[in-house]
């Protein structure tokens, strides 16, 4: 490793399955659209997550950490373990599809941010893009948020609205979400990063 390597920063990638924000992040920064990062690992939970393949397409390092009966806590330990051990300065959820325990939000306080199919506060939890068709809202979206103790409640980064369509299925208005959830993701990275910010309560401030 180099000496400019040492300064990069080390982003930790969290996937349970398709991956392809965990994709658009990898890119982004080979693109050198998040400056002076590095993917120092990604884990998933599920050992058969396509993203898995699709990291190491891409050459970056993969670890599989199973559940495997164990409590959240102690399957959390073993996560942050790994995190620290890579010398991870931001986690990233990309559809990691597990809650995540308190003292893992502790450890990286301000440091874990996540993505999700909707403009919160509204439709929080899982089949957002569904709840939202259900519910029968005009526009909706996707958030990057920090991550906190509540379900995707932590305060907000940034947000993009897309609209939903009349003949919108479930599936239709998912892949709009998807395709500027990749956009979005890596600009509220490289924003984090770099700490061109201030957090006010809840109320994040670009400065
Ligand atoms: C995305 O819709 C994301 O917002 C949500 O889970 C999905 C993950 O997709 N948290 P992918 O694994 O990144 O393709």
């Amino acid at each position: 490793m180099t000496e400019s390597n040492n300064q990069l920063k080390r982003i930790g990638i969290l996937i349970s399955g398709r991956g392809s924000n965990m994709v658009a992040l990898a890119d982004a920064v080979r693109a050198g659209e998040i400056a002076n990062a590095e993917i120092a690992i990604v884990i998933s939970d599920q050992p058969e997550a396509a993203g898995l393949k699709h990291a190491q397409d891409r050459g970056l390092a993969t670890l599989v950490v199973e559940r495997s009966g164990r409590s959240r806590l102690e399957h959390d330990r073993e996560i942050v373990a790994v995190l620290q051990h890579h010398r991870v300065d931001l986690v990233c959820l990309a559809g990691y599809m597990r809650l995540i325990s308190p003292s893992f939000v502790e450890t990286f306080r301000n440091r874990i941010l996540n993505i999700h199919p909707s403009l919160l506060p509204s439709f929080p939890g899982l089949e957002a893009q569904q709840q939202a068709l259900s519910h029968g809202v005009k526009w909706t979206g996707c958030t990057v948020h920090f991550v906190d103790e509540t379900l995707d409640g932590g305060p907000i980064i940034a947000q993009c609205v897309v609209p939903v369509l009349e003949a919108d299925s479930g599936e239709t208005l998912a892949a709009r979400i998807l395709a500027e959830e990749h956009r979005l993701y890596p600009r509220a990275v490289e924003l984090v990063l770099n700490g061109n910010y201030e957090l006010n309560g809840r109320r994040l401030v670009v400065r």
